[in-house]
């Protein structure tokens, strides 16, 4: 069953959740001076209009009009009820998922993207610098720069580069230049790859050399596809729409809202318009890779997005800025750290956390491929995981719960991984 809105009921505004946090958020420091960052610190790798929104205390941010023009060449995304899962289960909970797969770019990535690269062009800005793990953000920013006619340079994390090849095809297909992490194209990178030929990279040396990039030319800036407010902000459309689309579905509020976890962009997508419905018992989840576990094993302290330790300290959950995770196959859940808000709603225990490892990860995606049909990323078979566990807890229980989690991605370009599962390659942990 689906649920789709009309292309006039894409939102207008996102959802900016900063005033409704149990405490503000801990400003940034500067990486050098160690002090509270301030626009100007900013400005060599984003636009203004983006620097504002990432201080923001407004409730809401109108959504530019050309923004939207843009996002309704796949928006509203539909809500799908998973009966077919459900029924295999014999649960009685109701399971709905916001489907981000339909995007040009096969996830929700584009739905920052867009504005990024709008906003970066309105300020005069010719080329874009940014880094990819799993090759979703990659692809979100190559074919957003291609709509708005920027530059775009990539850095592919080594051990994605290799395993996805099709992800580098798709984002040169949009015109996007893309060289694997570490790479000898930055300092950082050729520092890197003098002590280990082979390293397999990792989201925070890619930022790395994205912002060493940046920084180095007065055309470019930087964009970051997770993580960040502005970044998370951006992503609230889908959270928006599915409030909206469970109401059409007869249905209150959900009794809980799950999503994957890398740096907590697509969770806080879907789940930020839910913090001020906490009251009313609705309960968040936030899943992370057991072998990248940041916010369920990592501390909360200022640490820096990067390896090289070149962007401001943020307080987050953190395993360290040099923690080079496995090479594991959800590339876009290894990051070290995570969200400011993320951390802060887990830290304050309004938001729960739960780690997998990746064998029992792809049991449930083979699970949902062969009731529902899709093939979901590897990123977000972590959130089906969880979504099955809760509802076959619901069966134990005999609670009627809603379940709402967001379809991140599908696992088209990740069939090597499934190959990997099904013929018993896969390591597991
Ligand atoms: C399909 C998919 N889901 C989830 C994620 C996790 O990232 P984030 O936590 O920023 O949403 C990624 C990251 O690349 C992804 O590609």
């Amino acid at each position: 069953m689906r649920y789709q809105l009309g292309s006039d009921q894409i939102p207008q505004a996102w959802f900016n959740v900063a005033p409704h946090l149990p405490e503000p958020l801990a400003p940034p420091l500067h990486p050098g001076t160690g002090e509270p960052v301030g626009p100007d610190d900013l400005a060599p790798l984003f636009p203004m209009a983006l620097i504002g929104q990432e201080m923001s205390a407004e409730e809401w941010i109108p959504i530019p009009p050309e923004v939207i023009e843009v996002l309704s060449l796949w928006r509203p995304t539909p809500l799908v009820r998973a009966t077919r899962l459900e029924k295999a289960l014999g649960t009685p909970a109701r399971i709905y998922y916001k489907d981000e797969s339909v995007s040009p770019a096969g996830s929700h990535k584009p739905n920052t993207a867009v504005p990024q690269i709008f906003y970066n062009q309105a300020e005069g800005i010719t080329r874009i610098a940014t880094e990819t793990g799993a090759g979703q953000w990659g692809s979100a920013v190559s074919f957003a720069t291609q709509l708005y006619g920027l530059e775009c340079q990539v850095y592919m994390v080594a051990a994605s580069y290799r395993q996805k090849p099709y992800r580098r095809v798709m984002m040169e297909t949009w015109g996007g230049q893309v060289v694997s992490s570490p790479s000898s194209l930055t300092e950082f990178g050729r520092q890197l790859l003098k002590e280990n030929p082979d390293h397999t990279g990792s989201l925070g040396v890619a930022i790395s050399e994205a912002v060493e990039d940046a920084v180095g030319r007065a055309d470019t800036h930087y964009a970051l596809g997770s993580v960040l407010n502005h970044v998370l902000l951006h992503q609230t459309v889908i959270g928006l729409e599915a409030k909206r689309q469970l109401a059409e579905a007869g249905e209150g509020l959900p009794n809980v809202v799950i999503g994957s976890c890398g740096g907590g962009s697509n969770l806080g997508g879907i789940a930020l318009p839910f913090v001020p419905d906490r009251g009313e018992g609705v309960r968040l989840v936030a899943v992370e890779p057991t072998s990248c576990p940041t916010l369920t094993k990592g501390t909360y302290e200022y640490d820096f997005g990067d390896v090289a330790g070149m962007t401001p300290k943020m307080l987050m959950h953190t395993l360290g800025h040099d923690f080079i995770p496995p090479p594991i196959h959800a590339g876009g859940l290894r990051y070290h750290g995570d969200s400011p808000i993320i951390s802060s709603l887990v830290k304050h225990g309004w938001m729960e956390a739960v780690a997998y490892p990746q064998g029992t990860v792809f049991e449930a995606a083979v699970q949902f491929a062969r009731t529902q049909g899709s093939i979901p990323a590897p990123e977000t078979a972590h959130a089906i995981r969880a979504v099955i566990d809760e509802a076959l807890a619901a069966k134990e229980s005999g609670e009627e719960k809603v379940i709402l989690f967001s379809y991140s991605g599908h696992g088209l370009l990740d069939l090597a991984a499934y190959d990997d599962y099904l013929h018993d390659r896969l390591i597991d942990g």
